[in-house]
């Protein structure tokens, strides 16, 4: 109801209908900080296509401390040498996929999963990108 007449309110004194939606989005955007990471350091360049990393996801699974302490991962979207043969062995993205925490590397396609050529970022959800977007624009730009 409120909504309603607030949107009445809005037509008619053509008040700015987008400040609604934005308080509607809002909590939406909040979680992009937790967005997808984009892993694309040798993807790419090896013919495949770059990695979607849901870290929202796993968050909710796990404790940071799981993946940043004791597996090494590093705060920073594409700052760990990350491969194949690493997951394999058992570590990073491996230490969990190998068909027993979790599904094992034979399903290539759920992490690679990514768009070809989209450069390593985190965020990479349309709420974040509205939300990385926004920023630059009252950032000018940079
Ligand atoms: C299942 C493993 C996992 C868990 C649990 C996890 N992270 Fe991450 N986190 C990652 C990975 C993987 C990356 C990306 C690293 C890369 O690209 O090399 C990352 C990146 C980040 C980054 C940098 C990118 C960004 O989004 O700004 C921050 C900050 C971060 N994590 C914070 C957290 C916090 C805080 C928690 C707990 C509430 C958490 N992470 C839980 C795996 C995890
Ligand atoms: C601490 C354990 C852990 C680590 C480390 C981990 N994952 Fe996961 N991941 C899981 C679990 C558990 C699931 C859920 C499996 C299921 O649903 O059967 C999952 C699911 C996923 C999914 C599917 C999400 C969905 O929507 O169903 C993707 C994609 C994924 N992981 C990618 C990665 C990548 C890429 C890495 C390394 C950068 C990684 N994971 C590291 C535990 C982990
Ligand atoms: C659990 C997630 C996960 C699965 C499953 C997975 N990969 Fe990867 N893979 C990664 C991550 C993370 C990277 C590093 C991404 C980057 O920075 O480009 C990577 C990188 C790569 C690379 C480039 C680096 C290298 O090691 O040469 C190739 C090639 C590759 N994967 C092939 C595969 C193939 C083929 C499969 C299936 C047999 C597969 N991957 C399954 C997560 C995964």
């Amino acid at each position: 109801m409120i909504l309603m007449e607030y949107i009445t309110v809005s037509i008619r004194y053509n008040l700015p209908i987008f400040l609604l939606v934005f308080a509607l989005l809002y909590p939406a955007m909040a979680q992009a900080e937790y967005g997808d990471v984009l892993m694309n350091n040798y993807s790419d360049d090896a013919g495949m296509r770059p990695v979607v990393f849901p870290h929202w996801f796993h968050r909710i699974r796990f404790r940071c401390k799981v993946c940043h302490a004791d597996l090494g991962f590093k705060f920073e979207a594409g700052g760990n040498e990350i491969n194949m043969l690493k997951i394999i062995d058992g570590e990073y993205c491996g230490a969990c996929h190998n068909g027993e925490v979790a599904w094992s590397v034979e399903s290539c396609d759920i992490c690679h999963s990514g768009k070809p050529g989209t450069p390593t970022q985190v965020h990479h959800s349309t709420t974040s990108k509205l939300f990385t977007r926004t920023n630059n624009k009252q950032k000018g730009g940079k």
